[in-house]
């Protein structure tokens, strides 16, 4: 038999093997007792259901992209109820609700390195429910208990014998959480299931410096014996296998963390929750692996026939294509592209990657067109935007990948030759940074796997010098405009400024600015605006803007305090972390002396808006949950 022939055989043996685990666990139920086998859809609905039968009001997931500027990704359902739960706002009257539930999408980089293994995502879902504050109906710890044993127990047929608790057991500042002990025995669960852990286990938030928080309990599921270590000790966070799971996080938000680092009591008391979807998703199907349930399978079946080499022979780089290519598919879906910087930089790490993966098992380029197709698929009654952006995602990655290819091979030619050192130094992985498009964290990855030290010092100084190189270059550039893509680049970003003030003056001063993009053609704007834009509107923001090109705007600079700025009324761009000192761009009308925009801006801008000659709006459209986009061009 031809070593063709041998793989196609292989290949059909181990799909018609998953085809009868597929029929199994659908008809049979899992290995693991009593529960409910479902699929993916199945388990968002039914927790939905749960909660929204029981005066929750679902709230669709909000984007990657938090609004809060302290953090880069969402990673958390509670984020987007934050100043809820602080007690600032008020949920009834912007949800008509105090009780919440939803499934949200959420994106962590501390786990990029070890994706690859049997849990760990970059991107996620969670499940959540909220009581916010304690109005006749709240509830607090004993409701939230009573719901999740409800919900495992009843609803998915967890077996109540194998679930085991934590609870916080009190340090210094913050007392042990004795009241959700005794409301764990009151429901069931005996002394001997429940564990008393410290704060890195045991005490949730904020997300970032300051924020609600407070004790949680987390309840783990026993797989089974088979699994396990064998250690007396085995049981929940055991560091020696995975026999216990953590499935669902119960926060009993008390405590606002302030700027001092003190805890200080909040004035209501809230239940946050969180349940790591697919986690509890790979229980429910009798699965270790979450790259195994059916989220999951159909990608890596195809991958197997695609790449012609078996999954189980290749997990690791499998699994990192799978995830890396889903959450790229997300990240772009909700407005980043790939960059050197912030959000932009950790999908230009996941798509690069991800294509250094793909070359270990021999796949062409664009051989990922047909998954990310298989994911929006997966994913498009949930998340409308991920079809929406359908084109966007796909031309991204195209050009992400075209960046890279010039130079990978060449890239790799150089690390080849660099395998028998003991150590990189700095310039190294810098030129593999520079010429040939490495990430750091990629080039440090290849060198660990080689057992290879890498000074990472050296880079960052590398990177350093370069970055003060090129500002000089660019300044240089800049000081004296000239036919340049300065000059374009220039007025696109007055063009953006206009248009975002004319949208406040139109739509309402909700709209805040949520991402922007130039380049050579045209500006992308992203806002927070929930609907689409009526074409009456988009006529009348598109005039505005065009009367204040007409009328000969004056465009000001001025360097001013970071605080001071925020002060004087200058629109900032939130989810940006400024420097001290930062560039004001206003522009007014220098007869009426009226100000038409104010803005914080690092980029260059026009001296006059005349030099805008006119501008048009090419395109409308969602870019996720509550956010607009809009593309425009000028000088047409
Ligand atoms: N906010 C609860 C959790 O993320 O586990």
């Amino acid at each position: 038999m031809s070593f063709q022939a041998h793989k196609n055989l292989q290949i059909s043996v181990y799909f018609l093997l998953s085809l009868i685990d597929k029929v199994n666990y659908l008809t049979k139920g899992s290995q693991f007792g009593n529960l409910i086998v479902m699929e993916s859809y199945k388990l968002r609905k039914l927790f939905l259901d749960f909660f929204e039968e029981r005066g929750h009001k679902i709230v669709p997931s909000s984007s990657l992209l938090p609004t809060d500027p302290s953090v880069l990704f969402t990673t958390a359902g509670m984020q987007q109820f934050s100043l809820y739960l602080s007690g600032r706002k008020d949920s009834a009257k912007d949800f008509g609700s105090k009780h919440l539930v939803s499934c949200q999408k959420c994106f962590r980089t501390g786990d990029i390195e070890e994706i690859g293994d049997d849990t760990h995502h970059t991107f996620f879902e969670m499940l959540g429910n909220w009581s916010i504050g304690q109005d006749e109906n709240g509830y607090f710890k004993e409701g939230a208990i009573k719901y999740a044993l409800e919900f495992l127990v009843d609803t998915l047929g967890l077996e109540k014998e194998r679930l085991f608790v934590t609870v916080f057991k009190g340090d210094g500042n913050i007392p042990r959480d004795s009241e959700a002990i005794e409301l764990w025995k009151k429901y069931g669960i005996p002394m001997e299931r429940i564990m008393e852990c410290s704060k890195r286990d045991n005490f949730w938030g904020p997300v970032s410096d300051t924020g609600p928080c407070g004790p949680c309990s987390e309840i783990h599921y026993d797989r089974g014996e088979h699994l396990g270590c064998g250690r007396t000790d085995c049981g929940p966070n055991c560091d020696h296998c995975k026999r216990v799971v953590e499935i669902w996080n119960l926060v009993f938000m008390q405590y606002f963390k302030n700027e001092k680092g003190e805890y200080e009591l909040l004035n209501q008391t809230n239940i946050d929750t969180g349940i790591g979807f697919e986690r509890l998703l790979s229980l429910l199907q009798g699965k270790s692996a979450s790259y195994e349930t059916d989220i999951f399978a159909d990608f890596i079946s195809q991958l197997e026939i695609v790449s012609k080499t078996r999954y189980d022979d290749n997990k690791k780089t499998f699994r990192i294509i799978a995830d890396h290519i889903r959450s790229s598919m997300f990240l772009i879906s909700d407005g980043v592209e790939p960059s050197n910087l912030g959000q932009g930089y950790v999908l230009r790490r996941l798509l690069r990657r991800m294509i250094r993966y793909s070359k270990l098992i021999n796949l062409k380029p664009k051989f990922w067109i047909e998954f990310v197709l298989m994911m929006i698929d997966k994913y498009k009654d949930i998340y409308p935007n991920v079809m929406s952006q359908k084109e966007e995602i796909i031309e991204t990655i195209k050009r992400e990948e075209e960046k890279f290819e010039k130079t990978i091979q060449s890239g790799l030619g150089i690390i080849e030759k660099m395998v028998d050192k003991k150590e990189w130094s700095g310039e190294e992985v810098f030129d593999l940074y520079q010429s040939y498009g490495f990430p750091l964290e990629l080039s440090l990855e290849i060198a660990k796997e080689k057992g290879i030290n890498v000074d990472v010092n050296g880079f960052n100084k590398a990177l350093e010098k370069h970055q003060d190189l090129s500002r000089a270059g660019a300044e240089k550039k800049f000081g004296g405009v000239g036919k340049d893509s300065g000059e374009v680049g220039a007025k696109l970003h007055t063009a953006t400024h206009l248009l975002h003030s004319a949208l406040r003056k139109v739509l309402g001063s909700h709209v805040k600015q949520m991402g922007s993009d130039i380049n050579a053609e045209r500006l992308r704007f992203d806002f927070s605006h929930t609907e689409k834009m009526s074409p009456e509107q988009i006529k009348e923001v598109e005039d505005l803007v065009n009367e204040k090109i007409k009328q000969g705007l004056l465009v000001k600079k001025e360097e001013m305090e970071i605080d001071k700025a925020l002060a004087s009324g200058a629109l900032a761009f939130f989810k940006e972390k400024y420097p001290d000192m930062v560039n004001v761009w206003t522009m007014f009308d220098s007869d009426s002396e009226e100000v038409f925009s104010k803005e914080i801006c690092a980029g260059p801008h026009v001296e006059n808006t005349s030099e805008l000659m006119s501008f048009k709006i090419i395109k409308e459209e969602s870019s996720s949950a509550g956010v607009r986009r809009i593309k425009a061009v000028i000088n047409q």
